[in-house]
């Protein structure tokens, strides 16, 4: 495997905010739970004080190794941790932390390597899972679904209108012999909305974006982790959120809506500038969210009227892939 710059590899989104929004105290733990190549926690430990430590997790390997190497440098201020984010908190050993940050998502180097089987670019095995704590792939997932449940995933995580034709098509695929790679899916989905047209977004997309969201129950992650969020934070701790599509960023403003324990910084999400999505067109739809941990002798289990009034006003826009 050849190791490349992983700051080559993965431009990180919204480096400098979250590095800015976790707090930066002498002693300090923050957390960052979505590791990837370690690009935020490379920032946050980077800024200093030199007596803060950061703890990562990434439920891929591959993505723990590279982030480990990258930052070896930094001694016992850094540790990783591989396991679904949603388990986080069993690692700290009931130790509170002062700020916890999370990019969504997937990595440009797991949606770029086809023996991952995301991406209908390139050929591929029909697995798409992010780490090794899952047996289920995209391959046993639509065996195990039937035909309706099938298209209830397509359509609700991938937001696509023609899943029931594109469910009943990948079943008779199923049945002939021929659902065993990313191309037989890309083309079950093309038999029914046709080929790809250039400039045009892939007619697979939308499928492939539902079968990966549910292969690694994506969604069920995000709002268990969100829940041991409150807990983990000390009184005056900073959540900082990245989220890629309206789905998940929906998640994300419900659980800060009914969740008195967090003021809400941001009251619009934050969006990366025209500068940003030049350098790296996959942040085009990231939205930010900041959250602070109130004192619980202080929270009173509402909002206030300026935060709900924000968080009610954002639009959900389609998901997009
Ligand atoms: C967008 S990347 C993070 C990039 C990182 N911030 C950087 O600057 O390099 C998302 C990472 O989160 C990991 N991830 C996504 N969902 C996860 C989950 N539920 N549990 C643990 N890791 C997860 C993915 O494996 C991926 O490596």
């Amino acid at each position: 495997m050849e190791l490349r710059d992983p700051a080559q590899v993965h431009v990180t989104v919204f480096r400098d905010e979250v590095r800015d929004a976790l707090p930066a105290r002498e002693g300090g733990l923050l957390v960052d739970l979505t590791l990837g190549l370690g690009g935020h926690s490379e920032a946050l430990l980077a800024r200093g004080p030199e007596s803060l430590r950061v703890i990562g997790f990434d439920r891929d390997p591959e993505a723990l190794a590279r982030a480990s190497a990258r930052l070896s440098g930094f001694g016992d201020r850094f540790e990783a941790h591989e396991s679904p984010f949603s388990q986080f908190a069993r690692y700290l050993d009931g130790r509170k932390v002062d700020g916890i940050c999370a990019d969504l998502g997937v990595s440009s180097l797991q949606l770029d390597d086809p023996a991952r089987g995301m991406s209908f670019r390139g050929e591929g095995p029909l697995d798409m899972r992010m780490g090794r704590d899952t047996d289920e792939t995209a391959w046993s997932l639509v065996r195990r679904l039937r035909e309706n449940e099938l298209a209830d995933v397509i359509y609700q995580y991938g937001d696509e209108r023609a899943s029931r034709p594109i469910a009943r098509t990948i079943k008779r695929f199923v049945t002939e012999g021929r659902m065993d790679s990313t191309r037989d899916l890309a083309d079950a989905v093309y038999s029914v909305l046709g080929r790809p047209r250039p400039m045009k977004l892939d007619p697979a997309t939308r499928t492939f974006q539902a079968l990966r969201i549910a292969v690694n129950d994506e969604l069920g992650e995000i709002e268990r982790m969100l829940a041991a969020t409150a807990e983990a934070l000390k009184p005056g701790g900073v959540l900082a959120v990245i989220a890629f599509h309206s789905l998940e960023d929906r998640i994300v403003k419900h659980f800060l809506r009914g969740e008195g324990r967090f003021k809400v910084v941001t009251k619009k999400p934050l969006e990366p500038s025209d500068a940003a999505c030049r350098e790296n067109p996959r942040a085009r739809s990231a939205k930010l969210r900041i959250a602070r941990r109130v004192d619980d002798a202080a929270f009173d289990g509402a909002l206030d009227d300026d935060e709900d009034a924000a968080l009610d006003d954002d639009r959900d826009d389609g998901a997009s892939p």
